[in-house]
């Protein structure tokens, strides 16, 4: 298959399933031909690695954990994604920006235009070609969470932490929609794999 090398993101508030879908969603490309890597944010690389670490783990104020988010997405950009893209590899990212925004901006209420310029200098030239976007209520989200035996520090959040993180994220769909395919995250697995499916016909 000799398609232009498309980066993909993955994105959703915890227990929204995308990881679950991610592997499923790579595997499907694969099968199609593609040469596909999958990564994470935050993550992706050994210092990326790290600093998720500390991310998830260690409290911090809100605006060293953006600037550490960005930091390791910095790292990301430069050590993996650009240059699988350049050798023709697709990417498929699980969380990129978009979570920057949902998380740190709709969650924990930082600054919009402040992670827009955060944005505006890692990357100002690349966004994801298409962003997944498992939508679900967060009564859902929660309940799916609830067997999980350790939760970090952003799984730790109350419920309304989670609303806004949502709300965050309807609102980058708003401004973007092109860029996006919502998936209804509430209905069931093989549902979801359906809408998945469908999407993947038409890249
Ligand atoms: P997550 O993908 O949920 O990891 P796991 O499935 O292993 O729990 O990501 C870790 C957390 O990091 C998640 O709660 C959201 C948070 N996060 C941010 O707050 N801002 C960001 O920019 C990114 C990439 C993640």
């Amino acid at each position: 298959m000799t398609s232009m090398a498309k980066f993909i993101t993955f994105e959703g508030m915890d227990g929204a399933g995308k990881s679950t879908h991610l592997a499923w969603f790579a595997d499907m490309l694969r099968q199609r031909g593609q040469d596909v890597i999958v990564t994470r944010e935050p993550g992706g690389t050994p210092l990326g690695e790290q600093l998720r670490e500390i991310l998830l783990n260690q409290p911090m104020c809100i605006g060293t954990e953006a600037m550490l988010m960005f930091a390791a997405r910095l790292e990301h950009i430069e050590q993996i994604i650009r240059p699988a893209l350049g050798s023709g590899k697709w990417v498929i990212s699980d969380r990129f920006s978009d979570a920057s925004f949902a998380y740190q901006g709709g969650g924990r209420g930082m600054d919009w235009q402040k992670l827009e310029q955060l944005e505006q200098w890692v990357h100002p030239d690349l966004q994801p070609d298409l962003t997944l976007f498992f939508d679900v209520p967060v009564e859902i989200a929660r309940q799916r969470l609830a067997n999980n035996i350790s939760l970090d520090r952003f799984e730790q959040e109350q419920t309304d932490f989670f609303e806004r993180v949502r709300a965050g994220y309807h609102q980058r769909v708003k401004a973007n929609p092109q860029r996006y395919a919502v998936i209804d995250a509430a209905r069931s697995l093989e549902q979801v794999k359906q809408q998945l499916e469908a999407i993947i016909a038409t890249l």
